[in-house]
């Protein structure tokens, strides 16, 4: 199955993305995660994504595209990919499409994860992650069992940059102007499945898992 999950800035894309690619057998593919890792490496891409991702503005659409259509090659050794943060605008939308085409390789769900942008803003700045292993927390909503440090390796849990109530805003404006836009073009296509994010987290698992007809 490959999957894509649409949805705005701190929808929970990424928390869902992982239970769900468990729980499929898939490739879990986040556009952000791997810039974070290109930034860590500090390799030209990593370099050049750094200054637009910490003001909340797209990376070009060039560059990430061929970014995630290298990692999707290595979707064949799983059940499939799921897509998190990508596509984000209508001409990545259009180049992933005719890429799949190309490999003669389909989408089978789109799921948009819906969330007012109220809630998002506080979702985002109480976010906490880790630096080691990225699993990512909330202050209120997801709390590390003991404050500030990583359930799964005692490392101390950091903020994301982007994640200061001026980037956000900033974050959410560009997505309703850039990637907003994918909910009605994948409508068109018989592809689109809503579902409301807000809940505990293993409820929008499982209204997820529904809409994918499991
Ligand atoms: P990226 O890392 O993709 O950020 P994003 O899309 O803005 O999404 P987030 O990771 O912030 O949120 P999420 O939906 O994954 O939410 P999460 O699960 O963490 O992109 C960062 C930047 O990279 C972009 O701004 C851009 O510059 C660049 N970029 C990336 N992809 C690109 C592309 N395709 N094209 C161009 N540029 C690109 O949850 C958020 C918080 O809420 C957490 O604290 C979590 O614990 C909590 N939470 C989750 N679910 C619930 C719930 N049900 N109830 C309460 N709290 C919850």
């Amino acid at each position: 199955m490959n999957l894509i999950l649409l949805g705005p800035p701190g929808a929970g894309k990424g928390t869902q993305a992982v239970q769900i690619a468990e729980a499929f057998g898939l490739l879990h593919l986040s556009s952000g995660d791997i810039l974070r890792a290109e930034r860590k490496a500090r390799t030209e891409l990593g370099q050049k994504a750094q200054v637009l991702m910490d003001r909340g503005a797209l990376v070009p659409d060039d560059l990430i595209l061929a970014m995630m259509v290298e990692h999707i090659g290595r979707a064949a050794e799983r059940n499939g990919f799921l897509l998190d943060g990508f596509p984000r605008t209508l001409a990545q939308a259009q180049g992933l499409k005719s890429r799949l085409e190309s490999a003669k390789m389909r989408l089978d769900h789109v799921v948009s994860v819906e969330v007012e942008d109220s809630e998002i803003v506080t979702r985002l700045t109480g976010r906490l992650y880790c630096p080691e292993c990225g699993r990512t927390y909330h202050e209120k909503f997801s709390p590390p069992q003991v404050a500030g440090v990583c359930d799964v390796n005692g490392e101390k849990l950091l903020r994301r940059k982007d994640d200061t109530p001026e980037v956000v805003r900033q974050r959410l404006e560009t997505y309703h102007r850039e990637t907003k836009p994918l909910i009605a073009y994948y409508g068109e296509q018989g592809l689109l499945r809503s579902v409301s994010g807000v809940g505990e987290i293993d409820e929008v698992t499982a209204r997820i898992k529904e809409a994918c007809g499991a």
